[in-house]
């Protein structure tokens, strides 16, 4: 008999779930920067930092893996990441011409996906903790429809806010509210079921002329299709998008790699 994390091994080693890496967009808050550096190229302490969400789909056991990038920075990356065969993964390239939103990768890797369910990341996103990656196959193991993963943070407004019953089921979704209504927010990871193209494709583009991926989830939710996992305390989920957050997240990584063993994004696990 196969139990526990043996049984998790096996299970996401015969998973159809392809991955996709959304690492375009203009990076605009973190200028000059980003001015002739794709923003997921910048260094996270001692790796460029689209290393650490792609290091949480291999180790999620995902093998067909697209990143999504500018066109200007495609032939960068190609450079950094080869075709994924150092990694035992095969890597795609596709272009967003402007960033018109996160939800649109989905409509961009509608084709390649195959009708395949997809494990989407931001590429400036940066998760770490216990059983991370076991936690994260299990979800995918049981997804149906959509899974996504909510984190405590104190500046809700900044994200997609989550609003929980009392049994942690999400009864609705808002982006950058001005009145949160709660501490809970949409970190950059969505699991999606092979519907996530064609509901991409039904969005309007919101207010900022963006096909929000919080109105993708939304589609999910009044499907009654939509599970929130939460990351607790013994987590960190850190958001590169300030000179600030950027600077916290490489003195994480340092801290954590000085007082333990452990790589954040060691792509060798595999
Ligand atoms: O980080 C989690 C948050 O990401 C969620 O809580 C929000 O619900 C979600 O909307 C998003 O928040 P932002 O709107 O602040 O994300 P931002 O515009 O900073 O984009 C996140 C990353 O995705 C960024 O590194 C660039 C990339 N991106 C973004 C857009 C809009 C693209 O590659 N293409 C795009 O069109």
């Amino acid at each position: 008999t196969i139990k526990g994390k043996d049984l998790w091994l096996r299970m996401t080693e015969t998973s159809n779930y392809k991955g996709i890496v959304l690492a375009g967009g203009a990076g605009s808050r973190l200028y000059p920067l980003t001015k002739v550096i794709s923003k997921q190229l910048l260094p996270i302490y001692n790796r460029p930092m689209i290393y650490y969400p792609l290091s949480i789909l291999i180790n999620a056991k995902i093998k067909d893996i697209l990143i999504i990038t500018t066109p200007e920075d495609q032939e960068n990356f190609k450079k950094l990441l080869g075709d994924g065969s150092q990694w035992g993964v095969k890597l795609n390239y596709s272009v967003q011409e402007k960033p018109e939103g996160i939800a649109q990768s989905l409509i961009i890797a509608d084709k390649w996906l195959k009708s395949n369910p997809v494990v989407l990341i931001l590429g400036d996103n940066l998760f770490f903790g216990p059983n991370l990656f076991s936690k994260i196959g299990k979800a995918i193991n049981e997804n149906v429809g959509a899974t996504i993963f909510g984190y405590h943070v104190d500046d809700p407004e900044r994200y997609g806010v989550l609003e929980l019953d009392a049994g942690n089921n999400v009864l609705s979704i808002v982006e950058k509210p001005d009145n949160p209504a709660s501490n809970w927010i949409a970190t950059g990871l969505y699991i999606y079921d092979s519907n996530a193209s064609g509901y991409a494709r039904n969005l309007k583009k919101s207010d900022r002329g963006e096909l929000e991926i919080t109105e993708l989830n939304n589609v999910y939710l009044r499907n009654n299709d939509l599970k929130a996992m939460l990351f607790d305390k013994e987590f960190s989920w850190l958001d590169t998008g300030t000179h600030e957050t950027l600077l916290e997240a490489s003195n994480f990584v340092k801290d954590i790699e000085e007082k333990s063993d452990r790589k954040v994004a060691d792509l060798l696990i595999l």
